[in-house]
């Protein structure tokens, strides 16, 4: 490789791949059906909705032009686009986040791998002997200690191994592969679950609003849904906006990429509500609901212990794409900022992450009473990360792209040098000035209960 160039992206299926395979992961598939199914169902999806569109696409592309033309992580962009101020603070809260997420997102990640495991054993299926019960399975693993870790360990493994290949060669090489074989997986599941009988309820509680379900939890946590499921506001797409060429249209990456993460959103909604009313479950079991109401509903299914596998085997897929690019957020700030070789970046950042991501799977079983303003170690890193540090990190590359960057260089960025239309522009100025800023200030204020 030529040592003078930075790695970068080798094709425009290779950027939309990789930047969908951190868009698409467990926030889609294991995330965004419970916290649907917590907060109401079809009036959720709509605020969610509502979020992607006025907030969550300027925040995609703000970050593809700060990391395109910063050309660096997600702290050296803001240090090369604007030395000699504060705003590098932001790139940093990002690689905070990343080392929060990706260890609480490895423990779930080490859960779909256990699950891929027993459905090669075929253990839910009705034909082995004695029937195992989906809900003791679940409970009796994700709180015990020994497996849950080690299967935590072989997804960051695994994340690291791809990430030491490189950008060209590690993530857009996988992801090419991987995401087409994801919506494949899903779109079977998804054909096989509006097929049962009586799954019209399920589609009719994700598809119509009841507004009398919205307040102002509902809208803080559609606002995290769309921030954590874009992958926005922690420097991921910062650092991916740095290896993207400068002939790609940014402007259609992001909505191509924001209009993927939502549809394949609905999608799996698609694959698990109507399995789940056709069934008679109920929407709302947490963060189990897909390791126990999908064995549950596979169990009774013709053809479960495959439909299970695949199910599964999306969720892994969907987990790996997506940690890897928490971990190319860190890995470009070591090797860029400390000149050291990415490999032993990478080593470092995985240690770390591994370390802080066993508290999180720990926190299930042993370490459950252990709790803070309430809440488990899990659960304050999830909830840290996604409702406070990506609306809080949106905000500001908002702000700094709105207000402080030059504006001149942005519109470049989006005019590929004036060779693009412009007429974009204005509109996307002044939604990155006002509205987007603004509407996630109010969600705040809203939570806080101060208005
Ligand atoms: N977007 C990923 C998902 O939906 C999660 C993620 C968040 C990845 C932030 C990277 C950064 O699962």
């Amino acid at each position: 490789m030529n040592k003078s160039r930075r790695d970068g992206f080798g094709s425009k299926f290779g950027v939309f791949a990789a930047v969908v395979g951190s868009a698409v992961g467990l926030g889609n598939i294991w995330r965004f059906p419970y916290v649907t199914g917590e907060n109401g169902g079809g009036a959720f999806l709509l605020i969610y909705f509502i979020s992607v569109i006025i907030i969550g696409i300027p925040v995609v592309l703000s970050e593809f032009i700060i990391g395109r033309r910063g050309q660096g992580n997600s702290y050296g962009s803001f240090k090369r686009l604007s030395p000699k101020t504060y705003w590098y603070l932001v790139g940093l809260m990002g690689i905070f986040a990343a080392f929060i997420i990706l260890a609480f997102y490895s423990t779930i990640a080490g859960w779909t791998l256990e699950y891929i495991y027993l459905s090669v054993k075929n253990i839910f299926s009705t034909t082995t002997a004695g029937i195992s019960n989906p809900e003791t399975v679940f409970n009796e693993f994700h709180t015990s200690t020994v497996m849950p870790v080690v299967w935590q360990l072989v997804s960051i493994l695994l994340t690291a191994f791809i990430i030491i290949g490189g950008v060209q060669k590690g993530i857009e090489k996988y992801s090419k592969i991987l995401m087409p074989l994801l919506f494949l997986i899903l779109v079977i599941l998804a054909i096989k679950a509006i097929t049962l009988p009586g799954s019209i309820d399920g589609l009719k509680f994700l598809l119509y609003p009841d507004f009398s379900k919205i307040n102002s939890n509902v809208v803080l946590d559609a606002l995290g849904q769309a921030a954590f499921s874009l992958s926005i506001g922690m420097g991921v797409l910062i650092t991916y906006g740095s290896y993207i060429k400068k002939d790609n249209n940014l402007l259609k990456t992001a909505l191509a990429v924001s209009v993927t993460d939502m549809g394949i959103a609905v999608l799996a909604g698609i694959a698990i509500f109507p399995a789940l009313f056709a069934f008679g479950l109920s929407p709302q079991e947490g963060a189990g609901l897909v390791f126990i109401v999908l064995p549950e509903i596979f169990q009774q299914m013709f053809g479960g212990q495959i439909l299970s596998l695949l199910f599964f085997i999306l969720l892994a897929i969907a987990a790996i794409t997506s940690s890897i690019s928490l971990l190319e957020v860190i890995v470009a700030y070591f090797s860029e900022e400390f000149k050291i070789k990415r490999y032993i970046a990478t080593i470092i950042g995985a240690t770390i992450s591994a370390v802080l991501g066993v508290f999180a799977t720990i926190s299930f079983g042993a370490w459950k009473n252990v709790k803070l303003f309430g809440k488990t170690i899990f659960d304050n890193f999830d909830f840290l990360a996604t409702n406070i540090l990506l609306p809080l990190g949106s905000f500001f590359i908002l702000i700094f792209l709105g207000w402080s960057f030059d504006v001149k260089q942005t519109k470049d960025e989006i005019t590929n040098q004036g060779k693009l239309k412009s007429w974009f522009f204005p509109v996307f100025l002044f939604i990155i000035r006002f509205v987007a800023p603004l509407a996630i200030f109010l969600v705040f204020l809203k939570r806080l209960a101060i208005i």
